[in-house]
């Protein structure tokens, strides 16, 4: 399965990045980088830049990023070793015969061997649906009013009565035990030996962005119970980062993405001309999902349940996507329970209605609220205002917060200025509440900090990639141990490395990592945005701040980790401080 460095590089080298995009994207030169529309998300103009000398490319909307091998698993969908076979063939490169896998790539391996098991179990699945025993699986499905098509889209399946069916098939093909239990489809017992844990079930394949299945949801046919058994979380089933329908809705054109609750929702609003339906999978929205919305999307509608449950669903959901900038509005399915009823009962252009008169997140929360109170009595009423006020402190921002004030003072027929006084009220009222009311409040100044040093980190590790004379100023003040641990680390590692044997390569220090996600970390390392800085005095400047900031963090870090009868350690701590004495001072000039 897997290939050594050296092949990987030889591969890698062969493939000029800006030749293998240009197959894919009109690109155009602009100063030292190609731009052009970036494929991954929706845009008008050019954020997606490439660059030769990097060989990497950059997406400054969405964040997509990586090597020439990224950027075919992201936009073929390949595997990593299927990105490289393909790139292999096209420049002549003759591939050894595979080479077994090292202690580090282990896990790699074995989340490769996972997503072929599971690929497999749905090919077997849609196998059944389609054969002799599939037959009242079939006909449940088409009473559901879904179509030929869509269930080969969705690829649905069956899983029949027999408890060890799949089990059979998946040994048949090689796969071991420990394997297929890794994956969650068997259960293991200590008398009965394997058994499948989808029987007599119809079978949603549950697939990442790119279409690869990593899990299953399964429906009893009638009102047994569970109605859904879903696959447990694996290696490669994380259900709080994956939504379902992604791998399709990401792929509409639309500025926005339909959320719902079930995957019956999403199907039949695909079915229906809806392609850009997700939904959560049986969990709640997460912070995890928000931002991997947020990667294809600025803004939502929720299209919850209409009973108790999905409004308070909907209800939390809306201040989890706000945290990361999405806007979300909220349809509403009345009379019917779901989207899936509602289209059944009255068809796609009710609901295209619908979507054009979704109402705002934050009115709507307002709406819910207003249930609480004797919106008839004056008392009543003057207590409701008390807590939207309370509620419209927390923008941050003036302009917005003023919109918001504006609209509901006219929604509830208050005076505009009446309620921005209440408003200010409110904010020193809960302003001086904060540390007792708000324990989060630090963590969230401690996470703002963290951030902060992650993107000085991030700025410097452009800058360090960018230019050798500044790698060479600033090298004897900061080492790769003043970076935080994990892949900013590493990366700076393999960087200083690079630059000792004279060979920088930032497109090879991409070859360590295996994984999309991380490939898409690294590559914003590489490219970050350095706020437009015009004179080379301004430069230095933030260059300056940028490196004693880190420094600074990193003496922090250190004493906090201290142990005081380390003598050693102590006198290494005083040098550091000595340098950053000696940094304040430090002329960094840029060419
Ligand atoms: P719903 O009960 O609303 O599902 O639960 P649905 O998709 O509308 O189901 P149909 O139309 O009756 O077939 C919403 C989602 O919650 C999860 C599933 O992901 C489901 O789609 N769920 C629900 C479970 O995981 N397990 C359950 O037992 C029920
Ligand atoms: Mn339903």
């Amino acid at each position: 399965m897997y290939y050594s460095d050296e092949v990987i590089e030889e591969v890698r080298s062969r493939n000029d990045i800006v030749d293998v995009i240009s197959g894919y994207v009109k690109l155009q030169k602009k100063g030292s980088s190609y731009f052009g529309l970036c494929p991954f998300h929706n845009e008008k103009s050019p954020s997606f830049s490439v660059s030769q000398q990097k060989q990497m490319y950059y997406c400054f909307g969405c964040g997509a990023g990586g090597n020439v091998f990224t950027f075919l698993m992201e936009y073929e969908n390949y595997s990593f070793v299927e990105a490289l076979r393909y790139l292999a063939d096209r420049a002549g490169v003759e591939l050894p015969e595979q080479e077994y896998s090292k202690e580090a790539k282990a896990r790699a391996d074995t989340k490769a061997i996972l997503l072929e098991i599971n690929k497999a179990a749905a090919q077997y699945f849609y196998a059944q649906l389609k054969g002799s025993q599939g037959a009242q699986a079939l006909s449940y499905l088409k009473n559901r009013e879904l179509g030929d098509d869509t269930i080969k889209a969705f690829g649905l399946g069956y899983a029949n009565k027999y408890s060890n069916d799949l089990y059979k098939y998946l040994r048949s093909k090689g796969y071991q035990d420990e394997m297929i239990a890794k994956a969650g489809l068997i259960t293991v017992d200590e008398r009965q030996g394997a058994y499948d844990k989808f029987w007599n079930r119809v079978m949603f394949p549950i697939m990442d962005a790119n279409s690869r299945v990593i899990g299953f949801g399964g429906r009893v046919m009638g009102d047994g119970k569970p109605k859904y058994l879903n696959s447990p979380e694996t290696m490669i089933f994380d259900k709080s980062r994956n939504l379902y329908g992604l791998n399709r809705a990401r792929s509409t054109k639309k500025p926005y993405f339909l959320l719902c609750e079930g995957y019956m929702d999403v199907i039949s609003l695909h079915q229906a001309g809806f392609a850009n339906a997700v939904a959560s999978l049986g969990t709640a929205l997460t912070p995890g999902h928000a931002s991997l919305i947020k990667r294809y999307v600025q803004e939502v509608y929720l299209t919850y349940d209409s009973d108790e449950a999905g409004t308070k669903a909907a209800l939390r959901a809306i201040p989890i996507l706000r945290d990361v900038g999405i806007t979300a509005r909220i349809i509403r399915m009345e009379p019917y329970k779901d989207p899936d009823e509602f289209i059944k009962n009255l068809g796609a252009e009710a609901f295209e209605e619908r979507i054009g008169k979704a109402r705002n997140g934050f009115m709507f929360s307002l709406e819910i609220l207003e249930k609480n109170y004797d919106m008839h009595s004056p008392e009543g009423k003057t207590d409701f205002m008390k807590e939207v006020a309370r509620r419209l402190a927390q923008f941050d921002e003036e302009i917005e917060r003023g919109n918001y004030i504006e609209a509901v003072a006219g929604a509830y027929h208050v005076g505009f200025e009446d309620l921005r006084k209440l408003v200010g009220r409110m904010a020193i009222q809960t302003g001086l509440a904060k540390p007792v009311e708000r324990p989060k409040s630090t963590q969230g100044k401690k996470k703002e900090k963290e951030d902060g040093i992650l993107k000085s980190q991030k700025i410097l590790l452009t800058w360090l990639t960018s230019d050798e004379a500044v790698f060479r100023q600033i090298e004897k003040y900061i080492t790769p141990a003043d970076f935080s641990e994990g892949i900013y680390r590493t990366v700076a590692q393999l960087l200083y490395e690079q630059y000792e044997k004279h060979d920088v390569n930032p497109a090879r220090i991409m070859n360590h990592f295996t994984d999309e996600e991380e490939h898409r970390e690294v590559a914003s390392l590489f490219h970050t945005k350095i706020k437009e800085l015009t004179t080379a005095k301004e430069q230095e400047k933030a260059l300056q701040e940028t490196v004693i900031r880190i420094k600074n963090h990193s003496i922090e870090e250190a004493t906090k980790m201290l142990d005081p009868t380390d003598i050693k350690g102590l006198q290494q701590l005083m040098n550091a401080k000595r340098e950053l004495q000696d940094l304040q001072k430090l002329h960094i000039s840029i060419n």
